[in-house]
């Protein structure tokens, strides 16, 4: 497949689906995971604050890590990559489907509203004992851990941490998508991380065109109809007929 067939097979999809990861974000200036220099995870170990072991073990640090991390997301601003997904969506209308790895926000606040936030949002928290889900105060206006608002127990960060279950509704409302997609666009991911990472063979194993928006390869790589070796802005940007 070309750069124009690829350009061609987004222009004339009816169900576009697309996943995004911490790489549409990087221009944001937002730290994506496995990046071996700047990567959260070249200076942290996951272990040690993204699993339901680590809060247990201390809820403190964690909180101090989410609530950094929040800080930092409410001082960037969506760049391109978001934006040209959002008119992405408001082209394809009802046959567009977004779902995001990231927890960051930038692409609701893009404009994008057919949106699932899989592993959750860096500006809520959920109640330990009643479940109930939260927006965060301004950052450094609290200090975490947040109280329920309805039962007045310990909040914890409303993020899927390794080793939990995604929310089942987005993963299924996902999984349809991907599916039922003319073509699958796989934006800033390095696809190590299921089940997200294999929506893009759902898309493959229907028989869609599946397209990659990455600088690097990635481990869904071998499984591309097409990979646009690019940032998010440029890539998306090429595919879309505006670079
Ligand atoms: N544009 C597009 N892609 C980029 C850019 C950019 N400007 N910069 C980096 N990338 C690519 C990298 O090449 C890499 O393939 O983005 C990808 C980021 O990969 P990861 O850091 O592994 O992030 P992600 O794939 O989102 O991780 C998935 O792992 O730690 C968990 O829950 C966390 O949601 C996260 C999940």
């Amino acid at each position: 497949m070309t750069l124009e067939q690829a350009r061609a097979a987004l222009a004339a999809a009816r169900r576009v689906a697309v996943l995004t990861g911490a790489g549409v974000s990087a221009e944001s200036g937002i730290p994506t995971f496995r990046n071996a220099q700047t990567g959260h995870w070249a200076r942290f170990r996951p272990e040690d604050l993204a699993s339901p072991e680590a809060y247990r073990r201390d809820p403190k640090m964690v909180w101090e890590w989410y609530a950094g991390r929040y800080r930092n997301v409410t001082h960037a601003q969506p760049n391109e990559g978001h934006h040209l997904l959002a008119w992405l969506e408001r082209d394809k209308g009802d046959g567009f489907f977004l779902a995001t790895q990231n927890v960051d926000g930038l692409h609701a606040r893009a404009g994008s509203e057919r949106l699932v936030e899989l592993h959750g949002n860096l500006s809520t928290a959920r109640c330990e004992a009643c479940g109930t889900v939260a927006p965060l105060p301004e950052p450094n206006t609290f200090t975490p851990p947040p109280t329920c608002p309805v039962c007045g127990a310990r909040m914890r960060p409303n993020i899927v941490w390794f080793g939990e279950f995604l929310p089942e509704l987005a993963l299924e409302a996902a999984t349809r998508a991907f599916e039922k997609a003319d073509v699958a666009l796989i934006v800033g991911t390095s696809g190590q991380v299921y089940p997200a990472a294999g929506l893009a063979l759902e898309t493959r194993r229907a028989g869609g065109v599946v397209i990659e928006v990455n600088p690097d390869e990635t481990e869904l790589t071998p499984y591309m109809s097409y990979s646009v070796r690019d940032v998010a802005s440029r890539g998306l940007a090429a595919l879309m007929g505006e670079g």
